[in-house]
């Protein structure tokens, strides 16, 4: 059984949909810790209303420290014995110590089809295009931002009169059928991608 911790920042809607799909029997992992940098993210009374362990390193008093904030959460994380990490809305850039520390143990969710629109306020940018299709992407984390192996992709339609907010609505529901569907099989070792629909 994999122990996984989830980093979050903000209300860690993925969070839940990963932790209620560890529920599941037969689900090689269970999670051992929600991790958040921020001690407001609505998700952690979220996930310990759900009996599980939370914890928060405020990455604010670390200041530019990266590598300082890091090492304390490393410390979380290696007292709740994480195996695997997942990042479901972790807003803060990972250095390549931390990185390269958990390469191969930790997978990430970003909100478009990789490696189109990495970094923030994807879906404008895709308004922005004229795209026709948009959608989410589960990868295994690198030092390069929102980059690494593939593990799955969700694509959704873009809508006429689609808005920002209304197509990161319908990216965000194709996000919670994709990151548990991926999150399993990672768990049992398996690396293939995953396609939805
Ligand atoms: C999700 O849309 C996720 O893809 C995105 O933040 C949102 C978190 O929502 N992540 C990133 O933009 C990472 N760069 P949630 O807290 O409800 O899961």
């Amino acid at each position: 059984m994999k122990q996984v911790a989830i980093l979050i920042s903000g209300g860690g809607s993925n969070m839940i949909r990963l932790l209620e799909s560890m529920e599941q029997p037969g689900h090689p992992a269970r999670p051992c810790l929600v991790l958040s940098n921020d001690p407001a993210a609505g998700g952690l009374v979220r996930a310990a209303a759900r009996g599980v362990a939370v914890a928060t390193v405020d990455h604010r008093p670390f200041g530019r420290d990266r590598a300082a904030f890091e090492a304390e959460m490393q410390h979380v994380l290696e007292a709740h014995g994480a195996e695997i990490l997942c990042l479901a809305g972790f807003m803060r850039i990972l250095t390549p110590g931390f990185v390269a520390r958990w390469q191969g143990r930790m997978i990430n969710i970003h909100p478009s089809l990789l490696p189109k629109y990495r970094g923030l306020h994807t879906h404008a940018r895709v308004l922005e295009a004229g795209d026709g299709e948009h959608g989410c992407t589960v990868h295994e984390v690198t030092p390069e931002l929102d980059d690494g192996p593939i593990l799955g992709q969700g694509r959704v339609p873009v809508e006429p009169g689609d808005t920002p907010e209304s197509l990161a609505a319908r990216v965000l529901e194709m996000e919670h059928r994709l990151y548990p569907a991926v999150l399993r099989r990672y768990a049992a070792g398996e690396r293939e991608p995953v396609t939805f629909p």
